[in-house]
């Protein structure tokens, strides 16, 4: 592990924020390598000695953000009771406490955001934040502009009416018909009950976007981590945005 500044070691140590941690160091109870540490320093936890009031600090693992290309016939769940494969079946080494961020139906690929870190989960999914995802369908027939209109301003399901989407014809001779659709709410089944409530059926849906996190070109059941930048964007969304080293 390369030299890091001593008072983010020790938050993540558990020693509260990087100012509760910059105070323990400030009170002199914090020694590197046996000498007392001073507020700045930087220290490397593989290979010195750094101790809070002369006990090892234990550092917890950096959280993970990972974007996976879910294929159809993968079930996004942690166990599946029906022993179907699972999203943690073909992540290779997923890390502990990694959890998926809201979910996508079995018969729906695409992007599907998991993180260790229980707060981003929990705030990206939260209807307050009203993070935005955008899906392709394609769908049976030719869906007239009145349909799509309704689309746009919402329209009434089972469990009352939809947010305000934006919904977008692709390029294509319908049909079938290709559409794009941003939506902001996670219901269950959403996009595919929308098209149903104006009498289209969806044949497939694929999630392209989760807030400013794009699926691009990543191949079907492959995986990456998410990637500084995107990380920050996705923290700043929902108000946990991170502290940088200054
Ligand atoms: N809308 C759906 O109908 N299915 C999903 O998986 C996600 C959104």
């Amino acid at each position: 592990m390369p030299l890091e500044r001593l008072q983010k070691l020790l938050a993540r140590a558990g020693y509260g924020s990087r100012r509760g941690a910059e105070l323990v160091i400030a009170a002199g109870r914090v020694t590197v390598d046996g000498a007392p540490a001073v507020l700045g320093m930087r220290a490397d936890p593989d290979t010195q000695r750094i101790e809070v009031d002369g006990e090892p600090i234990r550092i917890q693992p950096d959280d993970v953000t990972i974007v996976l290309n879910k294929p159809t016939g993968i079930v996004v769940t942690a166990v599946d009771d029906r022993g179907r494969q699972t999203v943690f079946d073909i992540l290779r080494d997923p890390p502990p406490h990694l959890r998926y961020v809201g979910r996508l139906d079995r018969d729906t690929s695409g992007l599907l955001l998991l993180t260790t870190n229980g707060e981003l989960a929990h705030r990206l999914t939260h209807p307050r934040y009203e993070v935005m995802k955008t899906y392709e369908a394609t769908v049976d027939g030719i869906v007239a502009d009145e349909s799509l209109q309704r689309l746009r301003l919402g329209v009434m399901l089972e469990d009352g009416m939809t947010a305000p989407a934006t919904v977008e014809q692709l390029p294509g001779m319908p049909p079938p018909t290709y559409l794009s659709v941003t939506i902001h709410e996670g219901r269950n089944r959403q996009v595919r009950r929308m098209f149903e409530a104006v009498g289209h059926h969806v044949s497939r849906l694929r999630r392209t976007r989760f807030g400013p996190i794009a699926l691009d070109d990543l191949a079907p059941g492959a995986s990456r981590v998410a990637t500084p930048a995107e990380l920050a964007k996705l923290m700043s969304l929902v108000g946990l945005a991170e502290r940088t080293e200054v």
